[in-house]
């Protein structure tokens, strides 16, 4: 079974407006192949709306770092889906390791923000992932289990379709330190198996698993050319258009 491969960039908290801008007509002036791979940008909340206006129409697909789960209200400081929605975002980051860590988001926020996320159309990228010493501990399975199992608990088979997942050790964020291609498929794989537990064995198939952290325009090839690594979800070298360009292009090569 085929999965369309994603190339997704999260810049977290960096580019304003006017560098977002400048960043996507650069990436642009590089033609990048958008029917074989999703290309998606995750800029600032304020970016969104800019960067609709200049990507509409190139297949370049944006996503938002995050999202709250109720529809609108009294939440200080959130976004919802609808908002979003509203501003051709196709795909919503949610529970990042930073939002977990730094912010305290719990694994049964992160549930009802994918849950609200798919009813309303924009498709998730549930992040999961062990630390260093959840690893050290020999408690990497349990502790992505928890993760996902919390992330998609109250999903039907129809809508868990809409779903991306991507493993991201903690560890291997912003260090420089990337999982070696043997472990990210082991992660991997084993949350495959576990989708097809919960869903099923078809289900599990047609939903895309990216591996993230301190992925580089040297090291994407080795993650791609594993069958069960259908994309990557790259931080800082997502900054440089030029980065990000030859990382689309070595995602795509093991596809040709
Ligand atoms: P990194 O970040 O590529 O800078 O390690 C990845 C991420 O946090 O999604």
């Amino acid at each position: 079974m085929s999965r369309l491969p994603i190339a997704a960039g999260n810049w977290k908290m960096n580019k304003t407006i006017e560098e977002a801008s400048e960043f996507a007509e650069a990436l642009l002036g590089f033609s990048p192949n958008t029917s074989d791979i999703e290309i998606i940008l995750c800029p600032p909340f304020v970016s969104l709306y800019p960067l609709s206006q200049k990507l509409a129409h190139t297949g370049i697909k944006l996503a938002a770092q995050n999202c709250h789960w109720e529809t609108k209200g009294a939440f200080t400081g959130e976004i919802s889906v609808p908002m979003l929605l509203a501003v051709q975002c196709q795909y919503v980051i949610c529970g990042h390791s930073e939002r977990r860590h730094i912010f305290g988001e719990t694994s049964e926020d992160i549930g009802k923000k994918v849950k609200t996320a798919i009813h309303f159309g924009l498709k998730p990228i549930l992040c999961v992932g062990e630390t260093l010493e959840e690893r050290e501990a020999g408690q990497t399975e349990a502790i992505v289990l928890n993760h996902l199992s919390h992330g998609i608990a109250t999903l039907t088979n129809e809508e868990a379709l809409s779903l991306v997942v991507a493993y991201e050790p903690v560890w291997a964020i912003g260090t420089g330190k990337a999982a070696t291609p043997q472990d990210a498929h082991q992660v991997i794989s084993f949350i495959r198996q576990q989708l097809a537990e919960k869903f099923n064995e078809k289900t599990a198939e047609q939903i895309r698993i990216l591996y993230g952290g301190s992925v580089t325009p040297e090291n994407v090839f080795d993650f791609m050319k594993d069958s069960e690594i259908d994309g990557s979800l790259v931080g800082g070298a997502s900054l440089d258009p030029t980065k990000f360009n030859k990382i689309i292009l070595e995602s795509l090569r093991p596809y040709q």
